[in-house]
């Protein structure tokens, strides 16, 4: 028997304990002996390796989170950290490790795969802020969404009682993803992402003519990446002469229960990824496009920039920005 281990590393989302169910059954199916990492690479380091079974991951499929926990390790960008991590590996004869995370953590898994030998990697993107290149989706992006959709419907309710501004930050860290769909999919009146250039004159021109029109509230959806929440409020409070306040959505975003497309995309993600190691790919990550799932060389996506689709910026450009 062979045998297999999985961590999680960097931000959390929700999915990933749907990934652990599929990771353990999936595995025992092909034969294979399944071991979970503890506490991202900080646990490799450490040594948190233990077998897994069934009665691991029972029930867990609708909890947000991570059973196995995660971590950012810094010191695992150290070459004698990552020769510790390796002998851990060797040490539990463990000849396939999968990664799930965000683009640090990928960062990370080239390191150790060009350093070792006879391990096979397998990375599974999975990060809120949607921004890992070569794949559309990330897992836990989807339950995000849900989670802003929510809020954001919440947030109109007392902005329209009130005839008041909001300003909602979405994370994303760099990347303007998870707020430019929540405005667009909330019918948010405002969408600044640093992925469009904007003219706040633009917008002023146009809710001037708006509140002549009827219009008696506004929501604004900025990305964190701008780091300008108090400035829009204030702007609106100047500008446009309406009181504002601000909604930062923070790490809410990252929790929750999954909802149906991430439960699904977990076990797919996994499946693809046992499958892919058995084939004997070497370090590869699972991207995921229109075209279904595929593998790519792990040299394709770390350290490559990610871009949003061009069709979601061409509705992005529809807000008042500069064209
Ligand atoms: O990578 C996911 C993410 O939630 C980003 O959107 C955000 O910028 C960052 O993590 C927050 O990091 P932390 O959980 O360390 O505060």
């Amino acid at each position: 028997m062979k045998n297999i281990a999985i961590l999680c590393s960097g931000g959390d989302v929700s999915g990933m304990n749907a990934a652990l169910k599929r990771f353990v059954e999936y595995s025992i199916a092909k034969g294979l002996t399944p071991y979970f990492i503890y506490h991202g690479f900080e646990g490799l380091i450490e040594n948190k390796i233990v077998k897994a079974n069934y009665s691991d991951v029972a029930g867990i499929i609708s909890s947000g989170g991570t059973k196995i926990h995660t971590a950012r390790s810094k010191r695992f960008m150290e070459q004698t950290y990552r020769k510790q991590a390796l002998d851990n590996l060797k040490s539990h004869q463990i000849e396939y490790l999968i990664v799930m995370g965000g683009d640090g953590s990928f960062k990370g898994m080239q390191k150790l795969a060009d350093e070792s030998e006879g391990i096979r990697f397998s990375g599974i993107p999975s990060t809120i802020d949607n921004d890992i290149a070569g794949t559309e989706y990330c897992l836990g992006v989807d339950t995000a969404l849900n989670v802003n959709k929510f809020a954001i419907d919440s947030i109109r309710d007392t902005a329209s009682s009130f005839s008041r501004a909001f300003v909602v930050e979405a994370m994303g860290r760099e990347c303007g993803y998870l707020a430019l769909v929540s405005a667009l999919t909330s019918g948010a009146e405002m969408c600044l992402i640093p992925e469009i250039p904007y003219e706040l004159d633009n917008y002023k021109e146009r809710f001037q003519k708006q509140i002549k029109e009827g219009r008696e509230y506004f929501i604004a959806v900025v990305s964190e990446a701008l780091n300008n929440s108090e400035q829009i409020a204030q702007w609106f409070k100047e500008e446009i002469g309406i009181e504002s306040r601000i909604m930062v959505l923070g790490h809410i975003q990252r929790g929750g229960n999954p909802t149906v497309y991430d439960r699904l995309m977990a076990f797919n993600f996994v499946t693809h990824a046992i499958d892919g190691l058995l084939e004997g790919k070497k370090c590869s990550v699972i991207c995921y496009s229109g075209y279904g799932f595929h593998h790519k060389h792990i040299d394709d996506v770390a350290f490559k920039k990610y871009q949003i689709n061009s069709d979601l910026l061409k509705l992005g450009m529809e807000y008042g920005h500069i064209r």
